[in-house]
Order: C-alpha cells, then sequence, then structure tokens
C-alpha cells in the first residue's frame, strides 16, 4: 500500500512515520507513506495555499490550485482508490472502515486547515469524508495519522502476531477482554484462576465472556446490532 498525505504542516507527521509499528512495515515493505508540503504546488512567489473566504467572515481557506496541482501530480504516476480529506463533518471513522480502507492499493489524505479547503476540491477531487471525533482539531493531520495508523496495522506482516489484529476490540464488535502478565501475583492482587489452567478452550470461552461482560457495561450501544 502507498500513502500519500498533503499538508501544509507535513512535519508535523514526520516523527509520528518514522517511528514503531509504522516504521517496521515501512521497511518490511508492506507500506509507504509520503508526506507532501502543499506549498512545493502553489504558483505564488510567497507560496502562499489560502485566500480570504469569499462573502467575509474569520478565517482563511485554502485554495483549489496548488491542491488540484499536487491532487493531479499524483494521479499522474499512479492510480488511487480514493482520495480522503479529513474534516470534522465527514462519516465518523470507525473499525470498519479501517478494515476496507487496508485492503486498498495507493490511498491519498488531504489535510485541511484553518476554515477548511474550497468547496470545489471536495466536490471535484474527494471521494471520502471521514471525521475522527465530534471535536476540531487545528488541522487533519493528526486525525490523518490517526486513520493511517489504523488502516497500516491491519496490513498482513505489519504486526507480527497477525492474529493480534483480529482480536483487537471492535473487530467483532466487542471490546477486547482483559489481559495479564507476570507477576501471577501482585501485593495480594492475583489474576484470575482460569489462565493458569492451560486449559485453551475454557481460556477462549473465559474471554469471549469477559469481552461480552465489558461491552455490556461500557459499550452497550455496540451490541445493539451484533449478533451477541
Ligand atoms: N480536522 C479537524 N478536526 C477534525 C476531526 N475531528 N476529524 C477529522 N479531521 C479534522
Amino acid at each position: 500500500m502507498r500513502i500519500d498525505i498533503i499538508s501544509v504542516v507535513p512535519k508535523l507527521m514526520e516523527s509520528f512515520f518514522a517511528h514503531s509499528i509504522i516504521k517496521r512495515g515501512a521497511e518490511a515493505g508492506h507500506v509507504e507513506v509520503v508526506l507532501h508540503d502543499l506549498r512545493d504546488y502553489s504558483l505564488s512567489k510567497h507560496r502562499q495555499v489560502d485566500d480570504y473566504a469569499f462573502g467575509g467572515g474569520a478565517g482563511m481557506v485554502l485554495s483549489i490550485e496548488p491542491i488540484a496541482r499536487c491532487i493531479r501530480h499524483l494521479q499522474s504516476q499512479r492510480t488511487y482508490d480514493e482520495v480522503i480529506y479529513m474534516t470534522p463533518d465527514g462519516e465518523p471513522f470507525n473499525q470498519r472502515i479501517a478494515n476496507t480502507l487496508s485492503l486498498k492499493g495507493n490511498l491519498i489524505f488531504l489535510c485541511g486547515h484553518y476554515k477548511g479547503v474550497d468547496q470545489r476540491v471536495r466536490d471535484l477531487f474527494v471521494t471520502k469524508e471521514i471525521s475522527i471525533g465530534d471535536f476540531v482539531l487545528s488541522g487533519g493531520e493528526l486525525a490523518a495519522a490517526v486513520c493511517a495508523d489504523a488502516i497500516i496495522r491491519l496490513i498482513p506482516g505489519v504486526l507480527n502476531d497477525e492474529t493480534s489484529a483480529l482480536t483487537d476490540s471492535f473487530q467483532d464488535n466487542l471490546l477486547a477482554p482483559p489481559v495479564y502478565t507476570r507477576p501471577a501475583e501482585f501485593e495480594g492482587h492475583q489474576i484470575p484462576e482460569i489462565l493458569l489452567s492451560g486449559h485453551e478452550a475454557k481460556i477462549i470461552e473465559w474471554r469471549f465472556e469477559q469481552a461480552i461482560e465489558r461491552t455490556k457495561q461500557r459499550r452497550p450501544d455496540l451490541l445493539d446490532d451484533s449478533v451477541f
């Protein structure tokens, strides 16, 4: 998979993509993340990429020309499955969307800034709009990083133990069960007996029950449209 991210502050994301699981995924050749500075596509002497909103009002708007030049440049080199605009008024991001996008080949993420992008960018170039929650960030960069992380860890081979993504919270509309590691006893607090029993089938059943219980307590809404 190749992920291209267009932003006015690409440096904000550099260290994020240079570390941890994402870095391993890139080094192993599973994914390539390329950051683009929108200012490189500006036609103005001062590398301007925004302008005042027509009709007045506070806040600048990202102009269509540099964005169009950048997206067209990328699209002339390869075919993209989606051009995704990160915006608080987009579709709420969730595990289902992450799963779907992890199966794609090439993705463009466009990060908004200031008051957002000229509406014609959304009408002409964007194929999907995503929000990471009902709050407003100062730019789409963190939101794009969140989505990219959730997507990249699902690409086969990126995680060491492939089954570990399958047992994540939300993969089956259930939250993950509690987990424990050594020591088996800490200041009198024991781990559940069953986990020491060595009885694999019973442990699987226990984890499943715990997952259902935790979901009922914390996120009963998830159970509404599941089979449990
Ligand atoms: N840009 C600003 N706020 C955002 C949000 N909540 N989700 C996605 N992109 C954003």
